[in-house]
């Protein structure tokens, strides 16, 4: 897994080293290069991996994929959404630049997620349903309607429907396409159990995070403790408290992992990232 990583951190720098020098590309650089975990790139390229197929192809395609997370990310972070000073351990972008340069590097790394994949020479019908996936998972049908509905919802009491709603849509949709992306690589029929696998284990990640928000610090999350409260968002820490709420995590990881056996790949890959998210501490 360290090697995937590496593999796509050197590959994130040198799509970019294409392109004239600007703040904006410094700002885009200064997101990718601040340690995220690489959680959705790695889960694409493990399912890649347990269909015995290589993975080596498809490394930009990853790479487009951590791009629009890390735009969710700076997006999310802005004063107008929810307005935090710190993220993967360093200042946040608009804090390290300004609101308009976080702004642009939110939507430069938006729009060249889909032109690496367009440039990455695969077949057409390939590009256009990866293409098709990312797009739809992170747009109005997926994670940009969750942070919607995040936003709206602040400062009133929801109940656990629709808090799974929204966590669903924020954060399940993006990491489910990760999944899907890496099955329709390997041209396989399986779409659909993915997806569903990538909801269990996107809602447990969101249900972490909300724990982590109220458990972590700042120093080991890399991002500021009490931003929930702070922003008044009811979370599964509200709704449950935080022995409900791990429970429930464990149960719909459990879940993830049964529907997992029901496919016939290398299953050791994909436990392994499932069980070190299980476990995370940031
Ligand atoms: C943070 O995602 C945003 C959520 C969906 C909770 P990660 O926890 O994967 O963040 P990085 O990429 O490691 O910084
Ligand atoms: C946001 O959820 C998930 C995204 C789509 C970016 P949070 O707002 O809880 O994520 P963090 O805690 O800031 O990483
Ligand atoms: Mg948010
Ligand atoms: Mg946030
Ligand atoms: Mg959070």
């Amino acid at each position: 897994m360290d090697k995937l990583i590496l593999e796509i951190n050197k590959r994130l720098n040198s799509i970019l080293d294409d392109y004239p020098d600007s703040t904006v590309k410094d700002a885009m650089l200064y997101s990718l290069n601040a340690g995220g975990k690489r959680i959705r790139p790695v889960m694409m390229l493990q399912v890649i991996r347990s269909y015995q197929q290589d993975y080596h192809p498809y490394i930009d395609v990853a790479c487009a994929l951590e791009m629009i997370h890390t735009y969710s990310l700076i997006h999310d972070d802005l004063p107008g959404m929810d307005n935090d000073d710190l993220r993967r351990g360093r200042p946040t972008c608009h804090r390290q630049y300004d609101e308009a340069t976080a702004i642009l590097a939110g939507d430069g790394l938006l729009n060249e997620a889909v032109n690496i994949i367009i440039r990455a020479h695969l077949e057409d019908k390939m590009t256009i349903d990866l293409i098709s996936c990312l797009y739809r998972s992170s747009g109005i049908d997926g994670m940009i309607y969750g942070q919607e509905l995040d936003i709206q919802n602040e400062n009133s009491s929801i109940d656990t429907d629709t808090l799974q709603k929204i966590h669903k849509y924020k954060t399940g949709k993006l990491l489910s396409c990760a999944l899907m992306m890496g099955a329709i690589i390997a041209q396989r029929d399986d779409i659909e159990i993915w997806e569903e696998i990538g909801y269990k284990i996107g809602l447990a990640f969101q249900i972490q995070d909300d724990i982590l928000d109220v458990t972590g610090t700042t120093e080991q999350l890399g991002k500021p403790a009490g931003s929930d409260e702070s922003n008044h968002k009811t979370t599964y820490v509200h709704l449950l408290g935080i022995e409900k709420s791990q429970q429930l995590a464990d149960q719909l990881f459990n879940e993830a992992v049964e529907l997992l056996y029901s496919l016939k790949i290398n299953h050791g890959l994909l436990l392994e990232i499932i069980e070190n998210i299980r476990k995370r501490v940031s």
